[in-house]
């Protein structure tokens, strides 16, 4: 059983989607492969890079930055996206190599739920 905001990753071919709409899934790649799917992670054990979300408000909402220590965005390792869920509202802003790993949202509220997508370490939380 599938559920709303979930994501499933096709480790054959690094696509990451989500689900929008709860189902029986499994998710499947074209191929017949069960994805996996991507666990939201809150610890940072045995990594030095770090990718927990940090809130911190600011003048037109909150700023979500990727982890007490700088994360890197290289080509090969960055953060791709950082996602914020407000009530109904999910904002995403997509992030490119060579960019800060932070966004601004326009929430007012320090008390929600971030998520952040490593391309090479996956899905990180703030809350659960
Ligand atoms: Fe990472």
């Amino acid at each position: 059983m599938t559920k709303v905001l979930e994501f499933y990753k096709c480790d054959d071919c690094r696509t990451v989607v989500m689900v929008t709409h709860s189902g029986e899934g499994p998710v499947m790649s074209p191929k017949g492969k069960p994805l996996r799917l991507l666990e939201e992670k809150t610890e940072e054990a045995g990594l030095t890079e770090k990718h927990v979300p940090v809130i911190e408000k600011t003048a037109n909402g909150i700023r979500v930055k990727v982890g007490s220590v700088t994360h890197p965005m290289e080509k090969e390792h960055y953060i791709q996206w950082i996602s914020v869920k407000k009530d109904r509202n999910l904002y995403i802003h997509a992030l490119r190599p060579g960019e800060a790993p932070e966004a601004e949202f326009p929430v007012n509220d320090t008390n929600v739920k971030a998520m952040i997508y490593c391309n090479k370490h996956d899905i990180w939380t703030n809350k659960k």
